[in-house]
């Protein structure tokens, strides 16, 4: 696979030929349609300042190349990509399928999608279009279509973008239209709906296809397995939308590599089902400054990213570069800021570094997110600070096209984790990504790389495997997980695991289900917890420093076999075992059955990360100091310093900073906010 992966990266027409050629790609979208052309010719110029090689064009541009229906001007656009071009600024082409123009709205109000309420959404704001119309999609076919003939071959174009931020959900009649047509793909007829959903509970039987509809509005709790299917169905209703644009763009004769911007663990649709479709992934992140912890799980979207696109390259195709405009707070970032979050993208495996937008707006509804140029012009510390990130980004050429090589897979699925956040459950505060976070930021304070897999994954290349939450299980997945085992990996698992089958029926018998018997233990109840923390014993927690408790759910389990290192002290579960853990074959499994406590599972994932051989890149720290990052990324060992304290870290002699050229011996200091990029010395 990883040779694949190299003849991939370096065919004409991918990402790796861009990159290759480019270095990594820095810009960001440009907006030219926002601006009288008198400032194209600024913008060209300070783009060439700031280093940017980059620019995404067009995104929302429909009204533009089509101010009426069926009229076609791209005159504008001609003398845009001609003059990025002379520039030799790379542009990535975006079908403008994301905004139309309200005339479609007007004229075809099938277009406009409906909410879950049945209210017909209007222009005026921005993606006013649902997936299912046909007519929509003829209109953003044809446009798409017509921009693809023209600009095919044109020297500027390097990539393709097609519509942006996919995410529209539509309840309407004809998305209802579409929804049946989906569930007769899966099941065939509608008796295996019927068996599917569970339809003999609350009389909820379907004589016959007609009578299904979306989830809309309802009196009491809508059924989980329809629910569960209408998020399927959308997600792959907006794939075909994208589908059949990439398509046309390859059909008008364009060569060069087509993608969308994903938006990271985004609810609404299965970026793993899409991985494949893409060229090449790209993802928006937008971590809130307010947030000092953001920059964790920022760090599990990158390690997301890099894992759909099975460890090629990856772009940030957009972040800002200080205050965003969407929450209701936006605290700014410093310059300093700006070029860490750029820089944590790279050592996770971004190839490519963009912002939204290479202009600040001066009119509509984004007028106060930041940009690449302020309002206040290039005289800003802010646009200093661009161009420092582009001279950085030079610099780091040396990692272009390397991956980051991880023993430690951590296990996420889109199903699993809708169907686990279904309403009616034992307890609405046990919430997939918090879980799903805080086991992964135990392997973030170690250094430990880790990819995000498909719970049937190919799990050979890793020695720990993670499960905070594998609601649905599947036999495939359960057999991958205990093989990994049985060759000598240690699983751990969390609680509320093995729960339900793929149509989120629960699974009858002990649990967790298909995982009983590497697990070695079955439980028979799923308790939430009282609101104090239930304190947790056994002879394995000799720790004094944190609390080892258990709260929101636990488990009412017995040992069928693996050893119990913590037991209830008191509560609903006194006396019985919470963590357990069980030797099988090679390897071992460890189980959690219930929320334990970060001490408690700071000491389980460091013991089975151990145990299991895995080491952070800085194997002389356990654990590294307070929001202090540590990335391998091919050659180069990155150092991020996310903290308010100055770290000293020990490092290998011999290795120099690709940013700084300074030389490093044994201990390297990074001040706060400050990046090192450390490689081998040639000399050494
Ligand atoms: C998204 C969109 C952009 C812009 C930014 C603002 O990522 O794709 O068009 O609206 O958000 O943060």
């Amino acid at each position: 696979m990883r040779e694949k992966m190299s003849t991939e990266t370096s065919a004409t027409g991918s990402f790796g030929a861009v990159t290759a050629e480019r270095g990594i790609c820095f810009g960001g979208d440009y907006n030219p349609e926002q601006w009288d052309s008198s400032v194209w010719r600024e913008d060209v110029e300070l783009m060439r300042r700031a280093g940017v090689n980059l620019v995404t064009v067009g995104v929302f541009s429909w009204a533009r190349i089509e101010p009426s229906p069926g009229v076609r001007d791209f005159a504008w656009l001609d003398e845009v990509l001609d003059l990025l071009h002379a520039a030799g600024i790379a542009v990535d082409l975006a079908t403008p399928t994301a905004s139309p123009p309200p005339w479609l709205g007007i004229r075809y109000p099938e277009t406009l999608p409906v909410d879950q309420d049945g209210v017909r959404l209007v222009p005026g704001s921005r993606n006013q279009f649902s997936p299912a119309s046909r007519v929509y999609r003829e209109h953003a076919l044809a446009i798409s279509r017509d921009l693809a003939a023209r600009y095919a071959t044109h020297p500027a174009v390097r990539m393709w973008h097609v519509g942006n931020e996919f995410g529209q959900v539509d309840f309407g009649d004809e998305a209802a239209r579409e929804f049946r047509r989906w569930l007769h793909t899966r099941y065939g007829g509608v008796d295996g709906v019927n068996t599917a959903w569970g339809t003999a509970f609350w009389s909820q039987h379907y004589a016959d296809f007609d009578e299904i509809l979306p989830p809309r509005r309802a009196p009491y709790l809508i059924n989980p397995t329809q629910s569960l299917d209408f998020r399927r169905f959308t997600s792959d209703l907006l794939r075909e939308c994208y589908r059949e644009i990439r398509d046309a763009i390859r059909e008008a004769g364009a060569t060069q590599p087509i993608t969308t911007n994903f938006m990271g663990f985004f609810a609404l649709v299965d970026y793993r089902s899409w991985a494949d479709d893409v060229d090449v992934i790209a993802d928006d992140q937008y971590p809130d400054p307010a947030d000092p912890q953001s920059a964790v799980d920022i760090a599990l979207t990158q390690d997301l990213m890099r894992s759909l696109g099975g460890g090629r390259p990856w772009i940030l195709m957009e972040q800002a570069t200080t205050a965003i405009s969407w929450r209701s707070h936006n605290l700014p970032k410093s310059p300093q800021k700006a070029r860490l979050d750029s820089l944590q993208a790279v050592a996770r495996g971004a190839d490519g570094v963009c912002y939204f937008q290479w202009r600040a707006s001066s009119a509509g509804a984004e007028r106060f997110h930041a940009a690449m140029l302020p309002h206040a012009g290039a005289d800003t510390d802010l646009f200093r600070g661009v161009c420092r990130q582009g001279a950085d980004l030079r610099l780091l050429r040396p990692v272009v096209g390397s991956t980051v090589e991880a023993e430690v897979a951590i296990v996420f699925d889109w199903s699993s984790w809708w169907a686990a956040e279904e309403p009616a459950r034992p307890t609405e505060r046990l919430v997939a990504m918090e879980q799903l976070g805080r086991w992964y930021r135990q392997l973030w304070r170690r250094g430990i790389a880790v990819d995000v897999v498909a719970p049937d994954a190919d799990l050979d290349r890793y020695r720990l495997v993670l499960a905070p939450q594998l609601y649905i299980t599947e036999p495939d997945a359960a057999a991958a997980l205990e093989r990994a085992v049985e060759r000598g990996a240690h699983l751990v698992v969390g609680p509320f695991s093995g729960v339900a089958d793929r149509n989120a029926h629960v699974l009858i018998g002990r649990s967790p289900a298909l995982l009983r018997e590497v697990m070695g233990v079955s439980g028979e109840e799923w308790c939430a917890l009282p609101d104090d923390d239930v304190v947790l014993v056994g002879d394995w927690w000799q720790q004094t420093d944190g609390a080892a408790e258990a709260s929101i759910l636990g488990e009412r389990l017995r040992t069928d076999g693996a050893e119990v290192l913590l037991s209830y002290a008191d509560g609903p579960l006194a006396g019985l075992p919470a963590v357990a853990r069980n030797s099988r074959g090679a390897g071992a499994a460890w189980h959690l059955g219930a929320v334990v406590s970060d001490a408690v599972l700071s000491k389980i994932l460091g013991e089975a990360a151990a145990a299991a051989g895995v080491r952070g890149v800085v194997p002389e720290l356990d654990v590294l100091p307070d929001l202090l990052e540590a990335v391998q990324r091919g050659p180069v060992l990155f150092l991020l310093n996310h903290g308010t304290e100055e770290q000293r870290i020990p490092v290998r002699p011999g290795l120099v900073d690709l940013l700084t050229s300074e030389a490093t011996d044994h201990v390297v200091t990074v001040r706060p906010g400050e990046v090192r990029a450390l490689i081998e010395r040639a000399d050494s």
